[in-house]
């Protein structure tokens, strides 16, 4: 037997980057997911076969040794090591473990993968030693492993993967739960360029080092948006929720993350009609986000396919991270 466990991916409304300082950001749980099936082992490695990316290899006293693709691909996987790590430290047990790992949420583009991916790994250890750890719990040792990959992140994506569903955030005073039926009318637009989440926030760090208080006033100005947006969400009030996303991608453009791909996707969107349009996540490439009448959906998805980009319509889940037992082989390849 081994065990499966999942976790979604996550879109940004309102609020990147301003939520590393202060909060709120507004987060939805969007229905693509990371999946990871893990096994135990008799000895103390930790074997991560991701393969279907084209890389294996396995973790000795924290070490990667590669088996199949370059070892600098190690890189990817350490925090995968670094999150199964903690949760078998956290659970006194001296084990190791095979994990597997197959998503279906794109890798680096804003979406929130690797914090999906760390959150099904914990996920799949606690339940594979049969801990029964609370969702706080999960989300604390991902985020052990999502600060090797993006250095200080928020916190906000592990927290969404975990509990899933639509949350408004705070680095200090945590999360609220919100409720909302699944059928908002977003979209995401993938430019499919990939960009590092750490670079993206450690240029919004240094551009504030320069510049600190223009920048805490952009940084609160963000705040404000999130706020408001959580307001017009919860009240369906979609023009207004275009309005604010529009502003608060401007803030974003102002604070340099994004890119004459991501301008170019949201002018277009908005050219075809939809009422507002901003990047998500950390910027640099990555992904943007659209809001329209339904109407106009079908529009708004195609202009962004001609521009050489990939584009769905977002169904939100309240699902957050599961697991499960399954029969040795079960595990899709
Ligand atoms: C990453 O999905 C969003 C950022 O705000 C970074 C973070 O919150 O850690 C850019």
């Amino acid at each position: 037997m081994q065990v499966e466990a999942t976790a979604p991916g996550k879109m940004i409304l309102f609020g990147e980057h301003s939520v590393v300082y202060r909060g709120p950001a507004v987060v939805l749980a969007i229905d693509r997911r990371a999946r990871v099936y893990a096994s135990r082992r008799d000895d103390r490695k930790v074997y991560v076969d991701a393969d279907n990316l084209g890389f294996s290899g396995y973790f000795e006293d924290d070490v990667y040794h590669s088996v199949r693709g370059k070892a600098w691909r190690g890189r990817n996987l350490a925090a995968l090591n670094v999150a199964a790590k903690k949760t078998m430290d956290h659970l006194g047990v001296e084990s190791g473990v095979n994990l597997k790992v197959r998503s279906m949420i794109p890798i680096a583009v804003g979406l929130g993968s690797s914090a999906a991916i760390c959150v099904a790994t914990v996920g799949a250890v606690e339940r594979l030693f049969d801990a029964g750890l609370s969702k706080e719990e999960i989300s604390r040792l991902a985020f052990e492993g999502e600060t090797i990959i993006h250095g200080k992140p928020s916190g906000v994506d592990n927290t969404v993967s975990t509990f899933g569903g639509v949350l408004s955030y705070e680095r200090d005073a945590g999360i609220k739960h919100h409720k909302l039926d699944s059928s908002m009318p977003f979209i995401i637009g993938n430019t499919r360029k990939k960009r590092s989440t750490r670079k993206m926030v450690e240029s919004v760090a240094a551009l504030k080092e320069r510049n600190p208080a223009l920048m805490d006033s952009i940084i609160d100005s963000m705040g404000g948006i999130a706020g408001e947006g959580l307001d017009a969400l919860l009240a369906k009030d979609i023009r207004r929720i275009g309005d604010l996303m529009n502003m608060n991608h401007g803030l974003l453009s102002a604070i340099g993350v994004s890119t004459m791909k991501l301008e170019s996707l949201v002018h277009t969107a908005r050219q075809n009609g939809a009422l507002g349009a901003k990047l998500t996540g950390a910027g640099g490439g990555g992904c943007m986000i659209a809001v329209a009448e339904e109407e106009r959906m079908r529009a708004v998805e195609k202009a962004i396919r001609r521009r050489k980009s990939d584009s769905y319509r977002v169904q939100l889940t309240d699902r957050g991270v599961e697991s499960r037992w399954i029969e040795e082989g079960n595990a899709d390849s």
